[in-house]
């Protein structure tokens, strides 16, 4: 099978597309040929090796494993002895390593889902990480409610384009922030009100809220905590990449430590990919009650640049890799 791998973390120029043995699945596994996946932020820090943190769990010295991508959507080839709830056919979505190559062999237990019949494969492969992110992040983190007001901050990306989605889902009232060319979008997806950063200091405009999702962290607490009700919460996907070290995590410590001596939270967040949320999205998107924003379309050969793209940290909505 044809599948990108690195031996070394750098730029994208260090992915190479090879011919690699096709994967035996284990007792608990699926083989599954995939026919789209699609990129996330992930995919460039493991690349890169940057933060130096994810080298922690990479490969200190290089890529242990080198195989790259996560979020997936294909067809069950083959299954493990011991998994009963697929079969080969089965058309299904989900996250696990090695997702821009032909074949990947996620747990029967793990994240994987069946897809809906109407839902195509691209679009379920653009769920994975930056779906589950805005799910978690509102739903559990946040614990957003009916009704709530909810602010989120970088709503045009992958993750942001989701949020605006399940926070209306939710029953909340939205507030998005982005910048100029993606106003209409964020109001086409349903946000009651959009904020121009590059006009307005959302911070100073955008009144309380229940809630903030803050997707860039690139704001400061003495700044954030002025769109928080007083038990308002703000929950930190992510900060500034400026650190070397740890990257975000800096930010959302110093943000957690802030606002200890107030009654307003700031809460780190890391979604963790599960097979119930996926279930979850599949039953949402097959109702059309959600689906994902494709800003644009890379074939498989063109992982590189479908990187480089994402590395620059203005895609709108997801980008999608057709693997063929
Ligand atoms: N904690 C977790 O579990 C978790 C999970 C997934 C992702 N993440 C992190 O969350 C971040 C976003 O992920 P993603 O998949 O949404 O990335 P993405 O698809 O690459 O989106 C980037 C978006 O950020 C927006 N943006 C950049 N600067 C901004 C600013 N100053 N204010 C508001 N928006 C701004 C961009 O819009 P403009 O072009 O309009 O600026 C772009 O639409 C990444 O740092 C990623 O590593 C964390």
């Amino acid at each position: 099978m044809r599948a990108f791998v690195h031996e070394r973390y750098g730029l994208p120029e260090v992915l190479e597309l090879r011919e690699l043995e096709k994967p035996v699945p284990g007792d608990d596994e699926l083989l599954v040929r995939v026919h789209a996946a699609s990129v996330n932020p992930f995919d460039w820090h493991v690349l890169t090796g940057t933060p130096y943190l994810v080298r922690l769990q990479g490969g200190l010295r290089g890529p242990k494993d080198g195989r790259v991508g996560v979020d997936y959507a294909g067809t069950v080839e083959a299954v493990g002895a011991a998994v009963t709830q697929f079969e080969p056919g089965d058309e299904v979505f989900g996250g696990r390593d090695g997702a821009f190559g032909q074949y990947v062999t996620p747990r029967e237990a793990g994240a994987v889902a069946k897809k809906p019949a109407n839902v195509s494969f691209e679009r379920a492969a653009a769920v994975g990480i930056a779906g589950l992110t805005a799910l978690q992040g509102l739903r559990d983190k946040g614990r957003l409610q009916p009704a709530q007001k909810v602010l989120i901050n970088g709503a045009s990306g992958g993750v942001g384009t989701w949020a605006v989605q399940l926070a209306r889902w939710l029953g909340a009232e939205v507030t998005a922030v982005c910048s100029t060319g993606n106003v209409d979008a964020a109001r086409e997806l349903g946000a009651d009100r959009v904020i121009d950063y590059t006009q307005d200091d959302f911070t100073r405009s955008a009144g309380e809220h229940d809630l903030m999702l803050d997707i860039p962290g690139n704001r400061p607490w003495s700044e954030c905590k002025r769109v928080l009700k007083q038990d308002g919460r703000i929950v930190l996907v992510s900060g500034p990449k400026t650190n070397r070290w740890v990257g975000p995590l800096g930010h959302m410590v110093s943000m957690r430590l802030a606002s200890l001596r107030g009654s307003r939270e700031a809460t780190p967040f890391v979604a963790k990919m599960n097979g119930g949320d996926l279930r979850l999205f599949a039953e949402l998107m097959a109702a059309g009650t959600v689906t994902p924003v494709i800003e644009r379309r890379y074939e498989l050969r063109e992982v590189p640049a479908a990187l480089a793209y994402v590395g620059e940290g203005h895609a709108r909505g997801k980008i999608v890799v057709s693997v063929a």
